[in-house]
């Protein structure tokens, strides 16, 4: 991954094959942003025009290059759009920051080193670019033949290093920034190797123990229950779900712990390494990405490491239901009953409604542990994409309040999220006629109806929230702003930030 430095160099004299300034868009054209004075005397203070003139505008996400002024070491400039100019004593928001940071660190894949100088007012600045530098510069080339020659040929090797100027490397707060920006990326980039790896390499099995790899590696325990151990327990969701596979279902639990800790997060997280449809099998050109269908467990992973590696002072234990869904001959069948982890029978009316069956299993036993609240994550339902679009993930929860939290939460992060209801009107549509419930429900509503599934699987009186990433968890289009395509790790910066809320204690 690249690496990022803080750096209190002057632009001019700095050794880089780049530096990158801020543009924004003002009333009467391109604003240059504060951090790239040096770069505007050295054009005389006609750099705006300049950018003009090239057709800048200020536009978030835009990319303009122009040679680097005379006496600058490094040869060219990168100006980045950093969207609306804001108001006079407002400084930049820190999604606007981490955007054009990211696009940035796109544009600049193949270089070897750049410079940032864009607008630091505060460490919280220095942290969102951060961020924005080490999510940009992210590539999936596992699979390329001889990555690192090709990459040299084509000049697509990431950016492979930053210094971020303007910020202060000997502050607490900027350096406190960095590390955590440092760890966040570092693991919501995992998550993204995890998703982007095609599914017959990611089996249930080889996901555990990657699982298992970094947890010992952080100080995290793991527990693991493969097959057997799930048939011993009970798990008949897990089990009925990944029955049609030769790669057999986990449940892993990762638990991290600190002494210090007077609160207990549970995050689950939906882990089905690739979703056929199952004997409901789905039709050609629903199932090419589906293998992104273990985007909750990724990011539940990736949360929990994350808050190991910053240390924080709350207990966070981790569950992902893993399973392939697969049609075989010992495949559940639509019309086949399942006796779940918890005891409640399920009639298995459509085997592509397989998320809820391993979500159900893995929240009743994060329940048994009683924690002071549960969030799961998952790429539930095709309706849920349909209500909020492919950037947008649906909040659902038991408690408004809660609800509210993850919201702001979300925000604070810059993930694009929504609430969404769980009307008591759609629960009867799950009324099976041999069973306490079907995992289908009316079409209409399809997310909210998953929502409703699952809260049968919360235990009594524990406050629990549902995100359905399936929008946002994997980036069909091109990339935009930090978002590469394919696996983009959606969820895991909520997550982080409800624990570190929580630690602080200022979340329930
Ligand atoms: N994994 C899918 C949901 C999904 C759709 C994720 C698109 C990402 C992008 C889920 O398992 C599924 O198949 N859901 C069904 C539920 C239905 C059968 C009740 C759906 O949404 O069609
Ligand atoms: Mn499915
Ligand atoms: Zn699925």
């Amino acid at each position: 991954m690249t690496a990022l430095t803080l750096s209190t160099a002057a632009a001019p004299g700095l050794r880089a094959d780049a530096i990158v300034i801020g543009v924004a868009k003002g009333a009467k054209g391109p604003v240059v942003a504060s951090g790239a004075e040096a770069v505007d005397q050295a054009y005389d203070g006609r750099l705006a025009g300049v950018l003009e003139t090239l057709g800048a505008s200020g536009a978030e996400g835009e990319v303009t290059k122009l040679p680097a002024p005379a006496g600058f070491k490094a040869p060219l400039v990168v100006a980045v759009g950093l969207g609306a100019e804001p108001d006079k004593d407002a400084g930049y928001d820190g999604e606007a920051l981490r955007k054009a940071a990211g696009a940035a660190a796109r544009a600049l894949a193949g270089s070897k080193k750049a410079a940032f100088a864009l607008p630091v007012a505060d460490a919280a600045d220095a942290g969102a670019i951060a961020e924005g530098v080490l999510l940009g510069a992210y590539s999936f080339d596992a699979y390329k033949e001889a990555p690192k020659d090709a990459e040299a040929k084509n000049g697509k090797a990431p950016l492979g290093e930053a210094a971020l100027l303007g910020g202060k490397p000997r502050d607490a707060a900027f350096k406190a920034a960095v590390a955590r920006a440092t760890a966040v990326a570092e693991e919501l980039n995992r998550a993204r190797d995890l998703i982007n790896t095609p599914p017959n390499d990611l089996t249930p099995e080889a996901f555990a123990a990657v699982a298992q790899a970094a947890a010992k590696e952080h100080g995290i325990k793991v527990q693991i229950l493969d097959d057997k151990a799930l048939t011993k327990g009970g798990y008949g969701g897990i089990l009925g779900v990944g029955g049609g596979s030769a790669a057999t279902p986990r449940l892993v639990k990762l638990s991290y712990t600190h002494a210090k800790a007077e609160k207990h997060l549970a995050f689950v997280g939906k882990g089905i390494t690739y979703d056929s449809g199952g004997i409901s099998l789905k039709p050609a050109g629903h199932n090419e990405t589906m293998k992104c269908d273990m985007s909750g467990a990724a990011a539940v992973f990736a949360a929990v490491v994350t808050a190991a590696r910053l240390q924080l002072e709350v207990n966070v234990t981790g569950w992902l239901a893993l399973a392939e869904n697969m049609p075989s001959g010992s495949a559940v069948r639509p019309g086949d009953v399942l006796r779940m982890y918890s005891g409640k029978t399920v009639e298995v009316l459509n085997t592509d409604a397989e998320g809820r069956l391993v979500l159900a299993d893995a929240l009743w036993a994060a329940s048994e542990e009683k924690p002071d609240a549960i969030v799961d994550v998952a790429t539930l339902t095709g309706a849920m994409v349909l209500a909020l679009g492919s950037r947008t993930f649906g909040i659902m929860a038991n408690d408004d309040a809660f609800r509210t939290a993850v919201l702001e939460a979300a925000e604070e992060v810059g993930e694009p999220a929504w609430p969404m209801p769980l009307p008591e009107h759609l629960r009867k549509g799950m009324d099976s006629q041999v069973a306490d419930i079907s995992n289908m429900g009316e079409r209409m509503g399809g997310g909210l109806v998953a929502g409703l599934f699952l809260r049968e699987f919360v235990g009594e009186g524990i406050t629990w929230a549902h995100l359905d990433i399936a929008g946002p968890a994997f980036n069909e289009g091109g990339p935009f702003g930090y978002t590469p395509k394919g696996g983009t790790g959606s969820g895991v910066r909520t997550l982080v930030r409800l624990a570190e809320l929580t630690a602080a204690g200022d979340l329930g």
